[in-house]
């Protein structure tokens, strides 16, 4: 242990046992001081003092100093997105604070981004775009309930969390505090890779028979005929780039701008890996909740089923869209 964590260590046990005489505020104000001193340049290390500190307190204590110091309280909940990347115990931590707080805590907090409400720029809305098609039109294939909860559930978590992250940024402008500049940008990139290849994912599939399944054709075979050796060749090492994604994310074919050939490459989540100057045409989820329900860990099973919903006249037309033709 550091140092300055051993006094701040030191300080939260002195204000435990002064806690019966020293009122709570002032024991919080004192930690506040103690911390600040002690680390300075780490926010996030005061917020995690912080959060073990508050777990010594009792609910009621900590409900009277939220109230207090709200701005301080305010800064550890949004400082959640390090919390959580970081240890399950700290997670645990972060959750146990929240609960603590209770309804409280979250109306303060609430109370305290309504403050901020004076954005710096035009924003997007962003919106859940409609399914093409029934839940269950790609049955037996993908199944509807699979479609239902994708869709309705994460795509609109994506659409949500862009929104949210494009408001913090232009909230950031507003009022110059780019404390959480590297969190928001990150929660932009993370859902705008969500909201852009789900978009994809609904429009490049069909019903077996009524658009989906069957070969590519035109333009597009010809491409990949040429870029990959033959349709069978690109098939077997789409699949294969979808099957070893590790963890969670797509296989996508995408056509590159500079020298206007076809490349099959993953992305890690929905964002990581990706290049620059390559658009996609065409994507594969492979991220469990796209196919757990109905083939639960074979995601080879999957993805060899997928190819009787793909619908290449859209692909077509996605390439020919990038190619400006
Ligand atoms: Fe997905």
């Amino acid at each position: 242990m550091s140092s300055a964590s051993e006094r701040l260590s030191s300080g939260t046990r002195s204000s435990v046992t002064n806690k019966s005489t020293a009122s709570a505020s002032t024991a919080f104000q004192s930690f506040r001081r103690s911390s600040m001193l002690g680390i300075g340049a780490s926010q996030g290390s005061t917020h995690r003092v912080f959060l073990s500190w508050a777990k010594l307190q009792n609910p009621r204590a900590l409900l009277r100093l939220s109230a207090r110091c709200p701005k301080f309280v305010v800064g550890c909940i949004q400082d959640e997105g390090a919390l959580l990347r970081s240890s399950p115990m700290e997670r645990r931590e972060f959750l146990g604070l929240l609960s603590l707080l209770g309804t409280v805590g979250a109306t303060r907090w609430a109370a305290q981004q309504g403050q901020h409400e004076a954005l710096s720029g035009a924003l997007t809305e962003h919106k859940l775009p409609p399914l093409p098609y029934p839940y269950d039109a790609l049955e037996p294939y993908i199944d509807a309930k699979t479609m239902e909860l994708h869709h309705s559930k994460h795509h609109q978590a994506y659409v949500d969390g862009l929104n949210r992250a494009e408001r913090e940024l232009a909230r950031a402008r507003a009022t110059g505090d780019f404390t959480y500049v590297e969190y928001w940008s990150k929660k932009a990139a993370f859902n705008a890779g969500g909201h852009f290849l789900h978009t994809l994912f609904w429009n490049i599939m069909a019903p077996p028979g009524k658009g989906g399944g069957g070969e590519p054709t035109g333009l597009l075979r010809q491409l990949i005929e040429r870029d990959f050796g033959s349709v069978d060749a690109f098939r077997r090492h789409f699949a294969a780039a979808a099957l070893a994604v590790e963890g969670s994310g797509w296989a996508l074919l995408h056509y590159r701008l500079a020298d206007g050939r076809l490349l099959v490459l993953q992305a890690e989540n929905q964002h990581k890996l990706a290049p620059w100057g390559t658009v996609p045409i065409l994507g594969l989820d492979v991220w469990e909740h796209a196919y757990y329900l109905k083939y639960q860990n074979r995601r080879k099973d999957y993805i060899d089923a997928w190819w009787n919903v793909v619908n290449w006249a859209q692909v077509q037309e996605n390439l020919q869209a990038v190619m400006g033709k």
